[in-house]
């Protein structure tokens, strides 16, 4: 049986009165790509930064290796080390060159040792198509470039798990397809367990080992990925997917 690395259960998040996660459920096994569709506004990123500790939820649990996860903050500090996250918005320091941004939390947060975690990062550099930029400055890349550093950087802090929320969202056409190719090889050639939220369906339904298809807040429907693209079980999917042009 293969593990189970996350398990969300009956998780519910309001913000103030008003209810954004509905009771949501599902697991996440070792080497498992899941990835999160459904319609803007329907508590995808809210989701997946509940899952990072960057938002707390009023009832449920969550369980990381099978153990309920202590929400507070320090305890997320130190389980954010096992969950990578990347954003939209990239989020460098724009003070600091690439490889300064790289080491920043493996060597002050982790206390790994600077040097050994520098070669790492040059390896991760050159496998992202990077190499020769370490002293560069955000500034001087590309949307795409950054948002390369930005997936080295959750990568060095040698995580278990890897939470992407539309990475390509912001990219020019492109650039799109060098980023996804990465995701790619981190799931066929490191059989990295992922989250991923996008709206590119063919990325989507090349990559997905299972699909959460979420509306108003509510997992409307958990399916394996070779079936949702195919043949939805809801009505709302298809709909969803025929609006996407897929
Ligand atoms: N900090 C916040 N306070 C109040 N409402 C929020 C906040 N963040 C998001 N929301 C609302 O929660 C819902 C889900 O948002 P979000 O998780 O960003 O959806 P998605 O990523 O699927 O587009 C939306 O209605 C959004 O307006
Ligand atoms: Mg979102």
């Amino acid at each position: 049986m293969t593990e189970e690395v996350l398990k969300v259960e009956n998780l519910n998040k309001f913000y103030g009165d008003w209810q954004v996660l509905h009771g949501i459920n599902f697991d996440l096994k070792k080497g498992e790509v899941v990835t999160l569709l459904g319609p803007s506004g329907s508590g995808k990123s809210t989701l997946l930064r509940t899952l990072n500790g960057l938002e707390d939820y009023q009832s449920g649990a969550i369980y990381f290796h099978g153990k309920k996860i202590d929400p507070s903050p320090k305890n997320w500090q130190l389980l954010r080390q096992k969950i990578g996250m990347v954003f939209q918005s990239y989020d460098l320091f724009p003070n600091l060159s690439v490889m300064e941004n790289i080491l920043l939390a493996p060597v002050k947060v982790q206390k790994r040792n600077e040097a050994d975690v520098k070669k790492e990062a040059e390896e991760l550099l050159r496998r992202v198509g990077l190499e020769g930029y370490a002293n560069s400055y955000p500034r001087e890349l590309s949307g795409g470039q950054k948002q390369r550093v930005a997936i080295v950087r959750a990568l060095a802090m040698n995580p278990e798990i890897m939470l992407f929320d539309e990475i390509t969202a912001s990219l020019d056409p492109e650039m799109v397809r060098g980023v996804q190719e990465i995701v790619e090889d981190l799931s066929k050639h490191d059989h990295m367990t992922m989250i991923i939220v996008t709206h590119q369906m063919n990325f989507a339904a090349k990559i997905a080992d299972e699909v959460l298809f979420l509306e108003d807040g509510k997992i409307l429907e958990d399916t394996p990925g070779n079936e949702f693209f195919k043949n939805p079980k809801t009505q709302r999917a298809r709909e969803f997917l025929d609006s996407m042009d897929f």
